[in-house]
């Protein structure tokens, strides 16, 4: 009894570690989330703007061990608030996963740019995250935490499309900030980035995803790993690994997550 006790407990990847997800009331977030926590994480905390999601999410997980702060990404005073928030609650911080995104409700095509929309996606998915790894970074160097941060691009980071042309730039920008790593790695902040390909979540519904069913029906036959569709558990599982200290020795890297569809020259995306 000793020993399984003993070796369910090896398996915990974040023991002691504080947390915080940004965008984890739903889909890939959340997933990551509720991973960090059996992860043996001391606190996960969700910062989002949907306070009624992401408390029950806080909920199921355990009040004990994961809370919600209110927090725009785009408002660098509430990222900062909600930072100085965990260091003085919990001690420290550990990891920053820098989640938090949207797309545009139009198709975005170059053509027909609508440049409200523009903006609004610009501000999320590229300010946003620079936000939170600016003020992550300066607290964890304050704090004198080697930690890790995790920001969520996507493979529309790495090719263009034929729609969401917005979307696309912003998560170039999303690599351009994380390849910006080598200014953090002097205090042992290690910065990466995962990037998914389609995902049944909120999110994915603007682009007619909206079920496991559709994942496999519209991306499986763009994959070259046939028989599985992409899940925010998949995800999450790769974020994982870059906040723990199995990937103690990589920053700078972009984990593609997407059964090797970049990898095929000639997608229909
Ligand atoms: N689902 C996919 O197919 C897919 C693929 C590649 C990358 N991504 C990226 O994954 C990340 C998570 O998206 P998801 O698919 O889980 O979508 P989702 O809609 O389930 O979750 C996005 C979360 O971000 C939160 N959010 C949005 N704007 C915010 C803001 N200003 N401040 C704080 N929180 C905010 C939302 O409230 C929501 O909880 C996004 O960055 C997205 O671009 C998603």
């Amino acid at each position: 009894m000793a020993d399984t006790q003993s070796n369910t407990s090896l398996k915990k990847k974040l023991q002691g570690k504080v947390s915080i997800v940004t965008g984890g009331a739903s889909g890939i977030g959340e997933a990551t989330a509720r991973l960090f926590a059996e992860h043996g994480a001391l606190a996960v905390v969700i910062a989002d703007i949907q306070p009624e999601k992401s408390r029950s999410v806080a909920e199921s997980i355990g009040p004990h061990l994961c809370s919600y702060v209110q927090c725009d990404v785009t408002d660098e005073e509430q990222a900062k608030a909600m930072i100085d928030w965990i260091v003085q609650t919990y001690g420290r911080l550990d990891i920053m996963f820098s989640n938090a995104g949207k797309i545009s409700a139009a198709e975005q095509t170059v053509l027909d740019l609508d440049f409200s929309e523009f903006d609004s996606v610009m501000r999320v998915n590229a300010r946003g995250m620079a936000v939170c790894v600016k003020q992550a970074a300066r607290k964890m160097i304050e704090v004198g935490s080697r930690g890790a941060i995790v920001c969520t691009a996507s493979v529309a980071a790495e090719m263009g499309g034929r729609k969401f042309t917005d979307y696309s730039m912003s998560k170039h920008a999303v690599l351009g900030l994380m390849r910006s790593c080598k200014q953090r790695g002097a205090y042992g902040i290690r910065v990466n980035c995962v990037s998914p390909s389609i995902v049944a979540t909120p999110l994915a519904g603007v682009m007619g995803v909206r079920t496991a069913g559709d994942v496999q029906s519209i991306i499986g036959p763009l994959t070259s790993l046939k028989g599985v569709g992409l899940t925010a558990e998949h995800v999450a599982e790769a974020v994982l690994f870059l906040a723990s200290d199995e990937s103690a020795f990589v920053t700078g890297h972009n984990l593609v997550v997407d059964g090797g569809l970049i990898c095929l020259p000639y997608t229909k995306m």
